[in-house]
């Protein structure tokens, strides 16, 4: 780490604005804005802020970092979940939001390509005037950038049926830690030529290049879209009816699960919040069916009624508007949100074999118990993907401190058990690293650790994330 420059010098500002003009901050002129994502309380201050406008700003940038030994973090919109994009080591912070132009949707193909800068669902508003569908869509997707998806990988509620950010990018522009800029592939949707690096870089999380520029494969939009809302008396019951709707060949375009604990802290945080909580719910699932022919997907939802009718189920809630599918919708992305607002809290991101999720539902609880903290649980129950935030509640210090990570590896160790993994789609970042020895063996590991060296020889960019620390 010696070499590696976290603080800058007056002749390196000088360079950055030269090259940059007034889109440079440093000192005490970075604001608290470029300090923080949305995981837990980190604060971090970079050295200096740089917002290039192109791509040869951004290879400019990185050629003069490489040269004088400054450590780079690239940064989007900071809503990540695992302080991927935090400059934990200060240096520069090499931040996207200029480069927020959409460049072309191109209609013949069903392809857009796009800076890394907007916003998601700005991106989505634009290919949908054509009729057309990006549907990764990630609860921050008001806010967050397309590169910081490409970054982490994200998913969201629609990962269900269409996949998540890597199912959707053709091809990436990217500048290598020395400054060099290249493409990874080809816009074509069949690619049998050699290694894909256009999937290496996705979810790596800004350790081996900065994306400049993004293809992304679109399909035509979905006209119709049913939503119901189902109450569970038991929460592991609303798990069991997860993969019984698959297996009667229906595929959701959302299969969401609540705990009654995510609705009950969630409501005060939403304007007009639908009353939907009984005294005598336990978990919800919200089930979302899309397509363009409304007579199959009506016969879909009454199969899916006939299978939730099986479990101890309330009332079923079929949203009747648009207005109403929104609002349960808005309810749903504002959970993570809310949660965390109640206390100092822990969030993860495990992810199942669907079939799996009462077990690890199950596995939560137990373990909650065995250590004393309340767990509220929410997520993509249809891929299996819940979200668990631990919340610190009446804890001690010393037990969120000392018996909380043992708490934490005892989860994930169940996960990894029942063919899961650490994170679905927050990614590893800052705050997962110390776990990754359970999903991957030290093999694993140092080959992932030869291809950053491969990429950023220096250890320049984005380092102390990602990996652990090593144990030998
Ligand atoms: C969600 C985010 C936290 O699903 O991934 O709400
Ligand atoms: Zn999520």
């Amino acid at each position: 780490m010696d070499h590696k420059q976290t603080t800058i010098s007056g002749e390196h500002l000088l360079y950055f604005q030269q090259l940059l003009k007034d889109r440079v901050s440093s000192g005490e002129a970075v604001t608290a804005h470029y300090a923080s994502d949305h995981t837990e309380d980190f604060v971090f201050y970079p050295a200096v802020v740089v917002k290039p406008e192109s791509t040869e700003e951004v290879s400019a940038i990185m050629r003069y970092c490489y040269e004088h030994n400054l450590i780079v973090t690239p940064s989007g919109a900071r809503t990540g979940l695992s302080g991927g994009a935090l400059a934990n080591h200060g240096g520069v912070l090499l931040s996207l939001e200029r480069m927020n132009r959409i460049l072309e949707i191109d209609e013949h193909n069903h392809q857009v390509t796009t800076e890394p800068g907007v916003i998601t669902e700005v991106l989505q508003q634009a290919v949908r005037e054509k009729g057309l569908f990006y549907p990764p869509d990630p609860a921050s997707k008001g806010s967050c950038f397309i590169g910081g998806n490409i970054a982490e990988n994200s998913g969201g509620p629609k990962a269900v049926k269409y996949g998540v950010t890597k199912d959707w990018v053709l091809n990436l522009e990217i500048v290598l830690p020395n400054g060099e800029v290249m493409w990874t592939g080809a816009n074509v949707i069949k690619n049998a030529t050699g290694y894909n690096l256009t999937q290496l870089i996705i979810g790596s999380e800004g350790t081996l290049a900065v994306v400049t520029k993004i293809v992304l494969r679109l399909i035509p939009h979905p006209t119709q879209t049913l939503l119901m809302l189902v109450p569970f008396r038991q929460g592991t019951q609303a798990c069991e009816a997860v993969s019984k709707i698959f297996m009667a060949g229906i595929i959701p375009s959302g299969l969401e699960y609540m705990d009654r604990d995510a609705i009950l802290f969630t409501i005060p945080h939403v304007d007009d919040a639908p009353d939907i909580l009984k005294e005598d719910h336990d978990a919800h699932l919200l089930i979302e069916l899309d397509g363009f022919n409304p007579d199959v997907m009506m016969q879909d939802c009454e199969k899916i009624m006939e299978l939730v009718e099986q479990f101890d189920i309330d009332e079923i809630l079929f949203a009747e508007s648009e207005a109403q599918k929104e609002s349960l919708w808005k309810l749903r992305r504002k959970v993570g949100e809310a949660v965390k607002s109640h206390s100092i809290y822990k969030e993860e991101d495990t992810v199942v074999p669907r079939f799996h999720l009462p077990q690890l539902l199950a596995a939560v609880k137990r373990i909650g118990k065995a250590y004393g903290f309340q767990a509220v649980c929410y997520g993509h129950a249809g891929d299996g993907n819940l979200h668990v935030n631990i919340l610190k509640g009446t804890l001690s210090d010393e037990a969120w401190q000392q018996e909380l990570p043992k708490a934490i590896r005892e989860l994930f160790t169940e996960v990894v058990a029942l063919g899961g993994t650490i994170s679905g789609e927050h990614g590893i970042g800052l705050v997962q690293r110390p776990f990754m020895d359970i999903a991957f063996s030290e093999i694993q590991l140092d080959l992932m650790r030869s291809i950053k060296q491969v990429f950023d020889p220096k250890g320049l960019l984005n380092p102390g994330k990602v990996f652990p620390d090593k144990t030998v």
